[in-house]
């Protein structure tokens, strides 16, 4: 037998496991009905946690409840003391600035650039350094005859628990297919089946296969696409420089934004037209205290500045927890294992070696049955760290395929990942539990991309509306292409017409007045831009805190 690359503790539940795999390769494990899942939800989803979420105290969503770790980052001050900055010196005035230079962003930028708009994209890390380059499984699309936008639609809405804003999924839906041949055009190369057709597969709460993928490499392989074509283009880049601030004119327009360039600490002065927030999510700022896939620099900035503008959030208590983050080794805690694997026919399986939930289940419903399985029901698998997981048996994907090497050959990423620590996912396991993944809401938005704010636009994870109260997986790499061209498309008219006033920071000030009224006080300021992961101990002995 094989040398294990998992300690002694767990050996046992690897032998259980090895035992049922016979018995599991026929088993049909049935699906939830709605009622179940929702009773479930309730019970063991973290988003129900009290501790989670807490009423806001101030701005557009005020008496609302969104997640704990983002209203300390509203109820409080901005970097920038308005007093300070002066807005006479312009550093750059363009029609369109970009801020994020993910999928979304880098897609806004190329249509507004391909469309005639002088355009600034900024970002705060490198472009590409973002969450869609960590992207694993695919992007869905309706694009076989035997599917259609309308059942992508139904699977979105009925995913999202129908909360889901319906003219946004049908934008999301309606031009899913488009996006594929736009990113097929620009090169990218997706599996395709022995005959040249595009190779499909499932993905949670997807009736149908219609996650189009690049091995496990999905969003490596459409940035690299999108990087090569934007430095084709030329387009202006300012790399290092988050926004920290928006600007808007005397009736509320957008009209630029502030940026920190984070070699020099100087503020950077951008007059623009119209503002397309492409910033990512909040991963980074841990909700509920679990681990999570994000990209270092997912701390909710676009949401914290659209915030203080006037912009108005949807669904900011709903945090979207995969339910295959790594567990073991804990060197990889929280990294994502693609539910692709789940859908060529990875199982679940518990410390007995019993499945206990269907696999493709929505992810919501599959990380709240996987905390109860162990927290409720005691069906963990121990570590040597006294914390407890759950197995995803990825060598079921070589028996139920019958190809012996598919893990291997398909998930070549993960693979790599894991030999790194000694283990063999083509021969063993993988130890997992749910990590943070995604934030189900954002920025208010139309089909267009518009927010409450006119010329400010939001697209991707940044964006509310579209995913509801539960992303499907691979509808976000959908979303970002999707909304970043829409955004761009709609923010190239509004520039011809705009008659965008003079920029200003007075909605900073009057933000900053009502925090003192309402006696808001707070050490830290927003947005955060980097997790600050310093114990107290270590802060302690900092010199200058
Ligand atoms: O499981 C995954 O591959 C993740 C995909 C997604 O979040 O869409």
């Amino acid at each position: 037998m094989a040398v294990s690359g998992y300690p002694p503790i767990m050996q046992e539940s690897l032998r259980m496991l090895e035992q049922t795999r016979a018995f599991r390769a026929t088993q049909i494990m049935p699906r939830m009905t709605l009622a179940e899942r929702e009773e479930l939800l309730r019970e063991w989803h973290p988003d129900y946690r009290e501790e989670s979420n807490r009423e806001v105290k101030i701005g557009p969503n005020k008496g609302q409840r969104l997640a704990n770790r983002l209203v300390d980052l509203l109820e409080t001050r901005g970097i920038v003391d308005p007093a300070k900055v002066n807005l006479d010196r312009v550093d750059y005035d363009v029609d369109i600035l970009v801020a994020g230079a993910g999928g979304a962003g880098v897609t806004a930028s190329l249509i507004a650039h391909e469309n005639g708009a002088k355009v600034l994209l900024a970002t705060k890390l490198r472009i590409g350094d973002a969450n869609t380059i960590m992207a694993e499984g695919g992007i869905a699309a309706a694009t076989r005859p035997e599917d259609s936008p309308e059942k992508h639609f139904l699977d979105t809405y009925g995913g999202g628990r129908f909360s889901n804003k319906v003219d946004v999924i049908s934008a999301l839906v309606n031009d899913a297919p488009l996006i594929v041949e736009w990113l097929r055009d620009l090169g990218c190369m997706f599996d395709v089946q022995p005959n040249g057709d595009l190779m499909m597969t499932f993905a949670g709460g997807h009736q149908i296969r219609r996650t189009h993928s690049c091995k496990d490499l999905s969003g490596m392989e459409f940035m690299r696409v999108l990087r090569d074509e934007f430095v084709n283009q030329q387009i202006d880049l300012i790399e290092f420089s988050p926004v920290v601030e928006l600007l808007l004119d005397d009736q509320g327009r957008c009209a630029g934004a502030l940026l920190l360039n984070l070699d020099t600490n100087e503020l950077l002065v951008v007059k623009a037209k119209a503002v397309i927030l492409a910033t990512g999510g909040m991963g980074r700022l841990h909700p509920s205290n679990f681990p999570t896939t994000n990209h270092y620099g997912a701390t909710a900035d676009g949401l914290v500045v659209a915030y203080r503008a006037g912009a108005n959030l949807l669904h900011m208590d709903s945090v979207q927890f995969h339910p295959t983050g790594t567990f073991w080794p804990p060197q990889s805690l929280g990294l994502l294992i693609t539910e692709t694997m789940r859908a060529w026919g990875a199982h679940m399986v518990n410390k007995n070696g019993d499945r206990f939930i269907h696999e493709l289940e929505t992810r919501d419903t599959e990380a709240a049955s996987l905390i109860r399985e162990v927290q409720g029901r005691g069906n963990g698998i121990p570590t040597p760290d006294n914390t407890y997981g759950i197995w995803l048996d990825t060598p079921m994907i070589n028996i139920l395929t019958g190809i012996p090497d598919k893990v291997a050959t398909h998930f070549a990423g993960i693979v790599h990942r894991f030999n790194l620590y000694g283990i063999d996912v083509n021969a063993e396991p993988i130890l997992i539990y749910p990590t943070q993944h995604y934030q189900n809401g954002g920025v208010e938005i139309d089909p267009d991309g518009c927010t409450a704010i006119e010329g400010l636009y939001a697209a991707g994870e940044v964006s509310g509306g579209v995913q509801g109260r539960n992303r499907l997986g691979s509808n976000s790499m959908t979303d970002i292409f999707v909304f970043g061209q829409r955004s761009a498309r709609h923010a190239v008219d509004y520039i011809k017409k705009a008659a965008t006033g003079a920029p200003s920071l007075r909605h900073v000030d009057a933000y900053n007045k009502q925090l003192e009224e309402m006696n808001l006080r707070s050490d830290i300021s927003s947005p955060l831009l980097f997790p600050d992961y310093m114990r107290k101990e270590v802060r302690a002995r900092s010199v200058g805190r």
